[in-house]
């Protein structure tokens, strides 16, 4: 029998209508539009992309989007100036600084400079040191993503064996950590495991976010394993995932495909994340989780 394969489109489309129908009630009961500012440094094709993709979604569900767009060229100091107006500005709930960034800004110092409750990618070390004690707070959206995805496959996490490959900031570690809130006996794996098949063997989930195509095959999964494929490779052959879906499709039992599987998942999860800030910033702390 063949593995199911997890529509990340329609689940997506279907937490996005959900969440519409949520904003409304906020809107309703605040008087307050939801608003997203998505910071964007020099002219990178594809996080241009991404860019004009999140404000559309902010539209559909009838959030404000801001866009500032910005030239490569701008200095560290004007940047942190305007990430600065934007903590201060209360019709911003939610901040997104596109990385990557040009190479003389640094990072972390803008990425720390983003007042936790607006920081909608989860990235901020307050956001990280909560998700790691388990406390209410944004989250990554890629790996949120994915729990959702779980979620509402059905899939009860709670004492199955999930094998992380990838221990990224972004990814390999926000998302172990949500799957050991969820009561997943959880396994990193990352470029120095001795045998990573012998891991993978394991699993009833695995999670593939390493940045290596088709890395995970077949013949290292445990039949009717849960597949999820974070990665986002191009090569020659197109876009390409960390896991080899032909041969991995007649062994699991369920498996999501690139694209189509999680990409659809994470915009979804950051319109839910402005939301939640705006939510914060009218003080309430629960209503919103996702
Ligand atoms: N660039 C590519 N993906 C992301 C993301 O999730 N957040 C931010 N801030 N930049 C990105």
């Amino acid at each position: 029998m063949s593995a199911d394969i997890i529509d990340g489109k329609a689940i997506s489309a279907a937490k996005r209508q959900e969440l519409k129908r949520e904003v409304s009630t906020f809107v309703a009961e605040t008087g307050i539009t939801p608003a997203l500012a998505v910071v964007l440094v020099g002219e990178d094709p594809a996080s241009e992309v991404y860019v004009r993709n999140k404000h559309k979604g902010c539209e559909e569900v009838g959030m404000k989007s801001v866009q500032i767009m910005l030239p490569a060229t701008i200095s560290e100091t004007e940047l942190l100036k305007i990430v600065s107006d934007l903590n201060k500005d209360d019709e911003v709930h939610g901040i997104l600084v596109q990385l990557p960034l040009p190479s003389h800004i640094n990072e972390k110092k803008v990425l720390e400079l983003i007042e936790p409750d607006k920081d909608v990618d989860g990235f901020h070390p307050i956001n990280v040191g909560r998700l790691v004690i388990g406390e209410e707070c944004h989250q990554p959206c890629t790996p949120t993503g994915v729990m959702v995805m779980l979620e509402t496959l059905g899939v009860n996490v709670s004492g199955k064996k999930a094998v992380v490959i990838g221990r990224s900031n972004i990814v390999g570690k926000p998302i172990s950590m949500m799957l050991l809130k969820e009561s997943a006996t959880v396994t990193i794996c990352h470029s120095r495991t001795v045998d990573l098949a012998a891991e993978v063997k394991q699993a009833d989930i695995v999670v593939a976010a390493v940045g290596v195509p088709k890395m995970v095959t077949g013949d290292m999964l445990k039949k009717g394993a849960i597949v999820i494929d974070v990665g986002v490779n191009r090569t020659d052959e197109g876009l390409v995932g960390d896991v080899d879906f032909e041969s991995c499709l007649p062994i699991a039992g369920a498996i999501t495909p690139v694209p189509g599987g999680v990409g659809p998942m994470t915009i979804a999860m950051l319109l839910k994340a402005t939301l939640k800030a705006a939510g914060f910033a009218v003080g309430n702390r629960t209503a919103t989780i996702a």
